[in-house]
């Protein structure tokens, strides 16, 4: 490794009681790009702070460009060369590119009125730098958050900037956006910076960065280079829990099929779709936006009417004509949106979880029974490991993956025997994307028919005892997880060898 730029060693922090890192150290090379990862609360961003001068650590040494400090304050962070970007950007959106760009500039330049053509110039050449086309006079309000971040990232060029650290940039972007980002951060590292990024992301760390850096309760787990990392160890050090074995088979599929598809067709969304779906099954369906995915998942639902083609469920034909109709033939649909469908975000957790049991809980009276309410709540909490402080507080105080639980929850409150899931672990964090994974196998092995739309390549391979890929409304292939690779299926999920 080259000389680092920044190392840091025995950082130690602590909030009143809260002991937010323990003794962390953390060591960047110059012109190397370092994903640092965790779980949430795991400290992240107080080292971000602790390293940028917002926080006096209350022990540990910091060295930059082989200067040592015990703390630093934001001025001589920003004086060697630390610029932090922050989720917010702290850009002003009423004020033109160009405004925001050259503010800086003025702070930075002594001789108070600087040549506006000079700035300009200036400006126009930290945008080329990482090769951002936005026009200088326009207003930053009309730009997308992507554009703002770029913002973002020239001002700290125009700080001359040695390390860049970037705080979750990913999180209110796009997938291309964040392909867009990952091009700007290569080019400042052809530029020699360095760049600290922040993740909990696992395919984001494979994808961008050399070396990582993993924190779990504020101490350091684990720390290397990337291209030495599986997925498997990066999910035991981010959780501490190990998860269970890559593929999913089914203990011996039992019977006849529950389902049937035949020659199914919805005009401009996909056709002629024929699969059958056993009992302890689980059909893993993937492809691209656009592939005709969800609109087949919506038509098994319900939600949409195909043209035609046929669906058997038991071996006798059926229309399903609605939502309702689908639920009363045991098909249950977890949206890959849940946060838009289904959940009660202001009610408490269990209420969230019984909705659909409330009418066997009532009495006849009308009065809900809270302690029957308590019991079976508490009973779905325990069997899903929902991570819940209490089951009264409201479901929106629930990670995102605990609140994809409880959806799930309802669902299986139901008498299923087929749930489809389309997207089930989307912006979930990882431990809570392991558990609905081992759920779904668990579910599976009881008998349960699963179907789960996906185009996270590795959730596919780990869940789907079968795999079926779809391009432009077909089916392209169908294919053995255990005998295919992640390259294989992205191969013919986009056409693209
Ligand atoms: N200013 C503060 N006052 C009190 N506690 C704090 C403060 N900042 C952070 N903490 C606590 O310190 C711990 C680490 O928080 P931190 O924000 O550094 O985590 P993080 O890894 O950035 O998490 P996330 O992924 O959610 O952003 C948490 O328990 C948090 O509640
Ligand atoms: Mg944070």
């Amino acid at each position: 490794m080259t000389a680092p730029i920044l190392k840091v060693e025995g950082i130690t922090k602590s909030f009143g009681g809260v002991q937010a890192l323990r003794g962390v150290s953390l060591e960047i090379g110059s012109g190397e790009i370092h994903c640092l990862a965790g779980e949430n609360g795991s400290g992240k961003s107080t080292l971000i702070k602790v390293i940028s001068g917002v926080y006096e650590p209350d022990a540990g040494r910091i060295e930059i460009n082989g200067q040592h400090f015990s703390h630093l304050n934001p001025k001589e962070a920003i004086g060697l060369g630390i610029q932090v970007i922050y989720q917010d950007f702290s850009v002003f959106p009423n004020l033109t590119v160009m405004e925001n760009l050259a503010l800086n500039m003025e702070l930075m330049d002594n001789r108070k009125l600087m040549n506006y053509r000079r700035a300009r110039a200036i400006a126009f050449n930290a945008i080329s730098q990482i090769g951002f086309d936005v026009d200088l006079d326009e207003r930053v309000e009309n730009l997308t958050v992507a554009d703002r971040q770029l913002i973002a990232i020239c001002r700290a060029l125009l700080q001359e900037a040695k390390l860049i650290i970037m705080d979750e940039p990913t999180s209110a972007l796009t997938k291309k956006e964040v392909k867009a980002l990952f091009a700007v951060i290569k080019r400042l590292q052809a530029r020699g910076l360095s760049i600290l990024f922040v993740s909990h992301k696992l395919d984001e760390v494979f994808e961008i960065s050399e070396r990582y850096t993993i924190l779990r309760s504020g101490e350091n787990v684990a720390s290397g280079n990337t291209e030495e990392l599986d997925r498997k160890t990066f999910a035991f050090h981010m959780t501490g829990r190990e998860f269970a074995d890559e593929y999913y088979k089914p203990a011996g599929v039992k019977g006849k099929p529950v389902l049937s598809v035949r020659g199914l067709t919805l005009r401009g969304a996909y056709s002629d779709i024929s699969f059958d779906l056993a009992p302890g099954e689980i059909l893993g369906i993937t492809g691209l936006l656009g592939s005709g995915r969800t609109e087949l998942a919506e038509t098994l639902f319900g939600i949409l009417q195909p043209d035609s083609g046929g669906i058997e469920i038991d071996g006798r034909a059926v229309k399903i004509r609605s939502v309702k109709s689908a639920i009363r033939r045991g098909i249950g649909y977890l949206p890959s949106d849940r946060l838009t469908e289904g959940l009660f975000q202001p009610q408490a957790v269990d209420r969230n979880l019984v909705i659909t049991t409330l009418d066997r809980l009532s009495s006849r009276l009308g009065f809900l029974r809270r302690k029957a309410i308590a019991e079976t709540a508490m009973q779905w909490i325990d069997r899903l490991s929902i991570a819940v402080r209490s089951p009264t507080l409201p479901v929106r105080t629930l990670s995102g993956g605990n609140q994809q639980k409880v959806v799930l929850a309802r669902w299986l409150a139901n008498d299923l025997s087929i749930l489809i899931l389309n997207g089930p672990t989307v912006g979930v964090d990882i431990g809570s994307k392991y558990d609905i994974h081992a759920l779904m196998r668990k579910l599976a092995a009881d008998g349960l028919a699963i179907i789960i739309i996906s185009d996270d390549l590795p959730e596919v391979l780990a869940c789907a005892s079968r795999i079926l890929v779809m391009r432009d409304g077909v089916f392209v292939r169908e294919l053995d997880p255990s005998a295919t690779t992640e390259s294989k299926l992205s191969e013919l999920s986009t056409g693209i060898a």
